[in-house]
């Protein structure tokens, strides 16, 4: 049967979302995106409606009528797009606006977690700067340091690690006094700073059944050796050997069915893909967030190892878990097979931009084997065929190998492949992964 999908968003994981589906089905399924971006032209048709435009995508879903719409990035979601196409009996992926403070709202996240002992950063929430400002107050030792963070969506930009108290300060200043990110920042979270291993762990879910795809890593700081400012994922690798199979047991029991189940309980199921942002640290898996959507960069190394029909997964899924479909799945992936994606930036990013700068070298990369996902890119002529930049990570470029060695070899030749003035990535994405499999080699 002929499917057809429409995708909102416009970067990188909608970019890998349509390759996937396109890969899979073929010319059985018919993409639009909305708006998607000019790189995706060959593969879906592209509608000029921004992902936070909710009437303008119900419309839009009301004259495509697709078997389903798979919204990539998290505004839409909180913004109530599936309660509005539920009304419309048009299928969407992902859940309600109340479900969606998961993401939508540290503080609620925090809270649930609390409420639900899911192991969580200590934490207080605050209102008053004043009082935020009060040492004692913090939930962490007088000697150590806090995270702090903006209670509402910052486009991944809301949390601030300092380096010592004065930085904490300023972020305080900045988020709640000069409201860098507006009414999102007039409640922050302050938590302890917790270390170990990070792991994005997402499932997708009916609101009963879980299934994981294949835990992944993602380097969120800007320059190589973690330095520099925290951004929305320079890199990623998956799978992450680190979660052998006892700790996977253990996040599935300990993390998220108690999330699934914490929501069902409290009367506000959730439905779609949940991300859960883990922290392994030495005295157990902590939970630094939840995101309600797949994560960006990492659906880029992610999803080219399915090995399953990922939109008959969703639909199936859509009425909920009566049909216990998600009970009885296992996810095929490709076996032996690892994927490395290096995120190419503006080098301005994430603190400015540069846009019209001419891409050149797609092909090129993609004859050394890469999988290219477009996602700040534009087309300076409609219809044209040539890409240039536009926002602040341009392209992913993802390897896949038979191990981490090859598939980070394959990542970086196709990255070195692809030019634009300001070109910038990280050198140091899998590398300790691909040192581990030459050494073995
Ligand atoms: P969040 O949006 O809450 O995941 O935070 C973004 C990034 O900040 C995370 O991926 C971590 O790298 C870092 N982070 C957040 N909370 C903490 C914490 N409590 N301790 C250490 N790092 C954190
Ligand atoms: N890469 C982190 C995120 O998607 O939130």
């Amino acid at each position: 049967m002929k499917r057809k999908t429409l995708i909102i968003g416009g970067g990188g994981r909608e970019a890998a979302t349509v390759w996937m589906i396109k890969d899979s089905l073929g010319p059985n399924v018919e993409i639009h995106c909305a708006p998607g971006n000019a790189g995706m032209k060959p593969m879906a048709e592209l509608w000029n409606v921004r992902a936070n435009d909710i009437d303008g995508l119900c419309a839009l879903a009301k004259k495509l009528q697709p078997d389903i719409v798979i919204p990539g990035p998290e505004e839409p979601l909180v913004l109530g797009i599936s309660d509005r196409l539920s009304d419309l009996g048009i299928a969407c992926v992902g859940p309600g606006a109340e479900a969606a403070r998961l993401e939508g709202s540290k503080v609620f996240a925090k809270r649930f977690m609390r409420r639900h002992n899911i192991r969580t950063a200590a934490f207080r929430v605050f209102d008053d700067p004043k009082e935020a400002r009060r040492f004692d107050r913090w939930p962490c030792a007088p000697s150590r340091l806090p995270v702090i963070k903006a209670d509402g969506l910052c486009g991944g930009k809301g949390v601030f690690i300092p380096n010592d108290h004065n930085e904490a300060l300023d972020a305080i200043e900045e988020i709640m006094v000069k409201k860098k990110f507006g009414v999102a920042g007039d409640r922050i979270v302050i938590e302890e700073l917790l270390s170990g291993y990070e792991c994005s762990f997402i499932v997708f879910t009916d609101g009963r059944y879980a299934v994981p795809f294949l835990p992944t890593t993602d380097y969120k700081r800007r320059r190589d050796g973690d330095e520099g400012l925290n951004t929305g994922g320079m890199g990623a690798y998956c799978p992450n050997p680190l979660i052998t199979p006892n700790l996977h047991e253990e996040i599935m029991e300990d993390i998220v069915l108690p999330t699934i189940r914490g929501m069902a309980f409290e009367g506000i199921p959730y439905r779609g893909f949940l991300y859960f942002g883990l922290m392994i640290a030495e005295d157990g898996i902590y939970v630094l967030e939840y995101n309600v959507r797949m994560g960006d960069p990492e659906a880029a190394a992610i999803l080219p190892l399915c090995d399953f029909d990922l939109v008959e997964l969703l639909i199936a899924a859509i009425d909920g878990p009566a049909n216990e479909i998600l009970r009885n799945i296992k996810l095929n992936w490709r076996k032996n097979t690892a994927a490395v994606t290096v995120v190419l930036a503006d080098e301005k990013y994430p603190e400015g931009r540069s846009d019209g700068e001419t891409i050149a070298g797609i092909e090129k990369a993609k004859k050394r084997g890469a999988l290219v996902f477009t996602a700040g890119v534009s087309s300076p002529s409609a219809g044209g065929q040539t890409l240039v930049t536009s926002g602040g990570r341009i392209l992913d470029v993802t390897g896949i190998g038979k191990d981490f060695c090859e598939a980070q070899k394959i990542a970086y030749a196709g990255a070195e492949a692809i030019q634009f003035k300001g070109k910038n990535y990280r050198k140091d994405i899998a590398e300790h992964l691909a040192l581990l499999h030459q050494q073995v080699d």
